[in-house]
């Protein structure tokens, strides 16, 4: 055999050189589900990838939006609202994977790509610039009530259709982590003063 060949057939064999540049179709298209031994029918993980997607996007754009308030934010509580932001952002990561996993153990394909997901979450986009404190938080708590109230249709949904899995990640993961970070932000939008206490004819109630 010529050398050249050998060196060809030795080629396809065993070589330390990495394949670069490599395409090839892809393997499952979006919006699809394999055949999984899950006793759950078809339809029922279709329906479920598909919410669970939409939850996926929303949560990953409310992620986002955590990580640019961390960033962006300014004025007297900038510390504590940087720490607190970059602790939700770290907790809403922790549902990305969890919903996103969800998706692919059901048999289908999660949502992952910016350009996919800012088609399709329902959380308005926020401008490029700065935003003051309270348009901040009010922004945020916007985009947790978008995913609350998903989040309780999908959990009775998943339950009525037998999907108990995603009807405790939902509730359990997802709705409990939303409502206690609601809690923590909208505490800083109750108007109090910080040195000064006001006399009772000021206070709430006694106009
Ligand atoms: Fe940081």
């Amino acid at each position: 055999m010529p050398e050249k060949r050998t060196r060809a057939i030795h080629a396809e064999v065993i070589n330390a050189q990495p394949r670069f540049h490599q395409s090839a179709p892809e393997v499952q298209a979006y919006g699809t589900v394999t055949l999984l031994p899950l006793e759950l029918e078809e339809p029922v993980r279709l329906e479920m990838t598909e919410q669970l997607n939409q939850l996926l996007a929303d949560t990953m754009t409310l992620r986002d939006l955590y990580k640019k308030s961390h960033w962006q934010t300014s004025g007297p509580t900038f510390y504590q609202l940087h720490l607190l932001f970059d602790k939700h952002f770290g907790e809403q990561s922790e549902l990305v994977d969890s919903i996103a996993e969800r998706v692919q153990l059901l048999g289908g394909v999660s949502i992952a790509m910016a350009p996919d997901v800012a088609e399709t979450t329902a959380i308005p986009r926020p401008p490029r610039g700065r935003e003051a404190v309270p348009v901040q938080l009010s922004r945020l708590l916007d985009a947790h009530q978008i995913i609350i109230r998903a989040a309780r249709k999908l959990a009775r949904r998943a339950s009525a259709l037998g999907d108990d899995g995603t009807n405790d990640l939902v509730v359990s993961d997802v709705l409990r982590t939303n409502e206690l970070q609601v809690w923590f932000v909208s505490e800083h939008l109750v108007n109090l003063p910080l040195v000064e206490a006001q006399t009772p004819s000021r206070t709430a109630g006694a106009a």
